[in-house]
């Protein structure tokens, strides 16, 4: 059902976690599932230099969150906005269609952490 892509990065997910004093933080909850994810950010100059999740979601919500995270590391805020979960999904090399919606958790979390830190910036 998994490609073997997501199955690996299932496995080893990377940036599992939460970020000490971030400089923002993004939760979700997906209304087809009820599943949670929660990205924080440490941005610098705005660049998001360290970026973790932590879901109570499924295999295709974790490797897609590891996915996003490792994607926006070194971008700006600006650049991170247009990661979109289509680009993600497509890193991966597909999810099966009924999967789609769990990876709109981390495209989601993302556009919410800096959002939080741009409020916190005013
Ligand atoms: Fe809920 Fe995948 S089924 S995130």
């Amino acid at each position: 059902m998994y490609n073997e892509s997501v199955m690996e990065v299932f496995r080893n997910p990377k940036n599992v976690g939460e970020i000490e004093n971030p400089s923002g933080v993004g939760t979700v909850g997906n209304a087809s599932c009820g599943d949670i994810m929660q990205i924080s950010l440490k941005i610098e100059n705005d660049i998001i230099v360290d970026a973790k999740f932590k879901t109570f979601g499924c295999a295709a919500a974790i490797a897609t969150s590891s996915t996003a995270t490792e994607m926006i590391k070194g971008l700006s805020v600006d650049e991170a906005l247009k990661i979109t979960n289509k680009k993600v999904v497509e890193v991966l090399g597909g999810l099966p269609a009924q999967k789609l919606h769990c990876s709109v958790l981390a495209e989601e979390a993302i556009q919410k952490a800096i959002e939080d830190y741009r409020s916190k910036q005013k």
